[in-house]
């Protein structure tokens, strides 16, 4: 019942945070009006699949906050680590008073060094996730009182209707969240907000960078077993959302690095031979047969520079923690 409470559309005035005055919501087309359609078409492909995007409702958006906090789990400690070593050059490449579009922007953990140096005009955060838009927005708000938030409760892999610009665009996209889309998603996606910053504007965008498989392995297969819980959430949303009859005990989390697509998987194993309503439509698995639920991209410097400027923008920086584990790029629309 949460859950569902969680995703249903709220007027403005129901979600605004007591402190947060300075929100503005906007919501575009909601994912869950596509969630079924996505399901019952990912199902019934040979290799079953579901969208990573769906993975974020507000239990699974807690999870990967949890994610985020684990001792394998390197890419969000990196990603700070070199943001706060080089924000200084950062925000001389970004500039002061722009306007920052962040995509993907979860708890906006990062956004708030850039916020505190580079005093932006406007921000406009954007996440599928309602329940970690608000929790987030309701904290800068409280943080940056003079600050100016927008909120955009949307997908980012659809048209997005922005609000006019208050400033030279800076478009913010880090986690790697770049890295669940496939080659040729990011590339679409690159192009989309090449449009969206304008002439003069620019990008950054977190990477994570190819290494190790065993880091990696680590990475998405961690001793407590959080990511396999954010995994398997996938199963309860649908159960909960779309009246589906998963047995979560009949599934387990598998992840593994494919170095010749250059991504880890993550996939869903039936552990036996066994039929799965999901409403009136039924669902055959054999046993090992897998659900694939997420890509996760590595790109070399190289790689990603060639993808950007495919999509019209000029690499001019990349900054890098000190294990080069990770690495940032700043991109100026060509
Ligand atoms: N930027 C944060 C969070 C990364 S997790 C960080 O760097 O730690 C990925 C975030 O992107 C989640 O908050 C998720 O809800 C959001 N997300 C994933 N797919 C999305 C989509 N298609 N449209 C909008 N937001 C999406
Ligand atoms: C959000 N995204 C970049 C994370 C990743 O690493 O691909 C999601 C995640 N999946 C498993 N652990 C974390």
């Amino acid at each position: 019942m949460a859950r569902k409470q969680d995703r249903r559309r709220a007027g403005p005035e129901q979600l605004r945070p007591r402190a947060a005055h300075a929100v503005r919501w906007r919501f575009e087309d909601l994912p869950e009006t596509h969630f079924l359609d996505d399901v019952l078409a990912g199902l019934s492909r040979p290799q079953k699949a579901l969208a990573p995007k769906y993975f974020y409702d507000a239990r699974g958006s807690a999870l990967f906050e949890a994610i985020c906090r684990l001792p394998e789990y390197y890419p969000t400690r990196a990603e700070l680590a070199l943001t706060r070593a080089h924000l200084d050059d950062i925000a001389r490449f970004a500039g002061r008073g722009c306007e920052l579009i962040e995509f993907g922007s979860g708890a906006s953990v990062k956004m708030r060094l850039l916020i505190r140096r580079l005093q932006p005009v406007h921000y406009v955060a954007i996440d599928i996730s309602q329940a970690a838009l608000q929790r987030a927005v309701a904290r800068l708000a409280r943080e940056f009182p003079r600050l100016q938030i927008t909120a955009v409760v949307g997908d980012f892999s659809r048209p997005i209707d922005l609000p006019r610009a208050l400033g030279r665009r800076v478009a913010y996209f880090p986690g790697s969240t770049i890295g669940n889309l496939l080659p040729q998603e990011a590339e679409g996606f690159l192009h989309m907000t090449r449009g969206l910053v304008g002439r003069g504007g620019a990008m950054l965008v977190g990477v994570d960078c190819k290494k190790d498989a065993n880091v990696l392995h680590a990475a998405y297969n961690d001793a407590r077993g959080v990511t396999a819980a954010f995994n398997r959430n996938l199963l309860a949303r649908m159960n909960a959302e779309l009246g589906a009859n998963f047995d979560l005990r009949r599934f387990r989390h598998y992840a593994f690095y494919n170095a010749s697509r250059g991504r880890v998987e993550m996939h869903l194993v039936s552990l036996l031979r066994q039929r799965v309503a999901i409403g009136r439509h039924r669902f055959d698995f054999d046993a090992g047969e897998t659900i694939h639920t997420e890509n996760s991209h590595k790109y070399s410097v190289e790689e990603f520079q060639a993808f950007a400027r495919d999509a019209g923008f000029t690499p001019r920086k990349v900054w890098r923690d000190r294990r080069a584990l990770f690495a940032l790029h700043g991109l100026r629309a060509a």
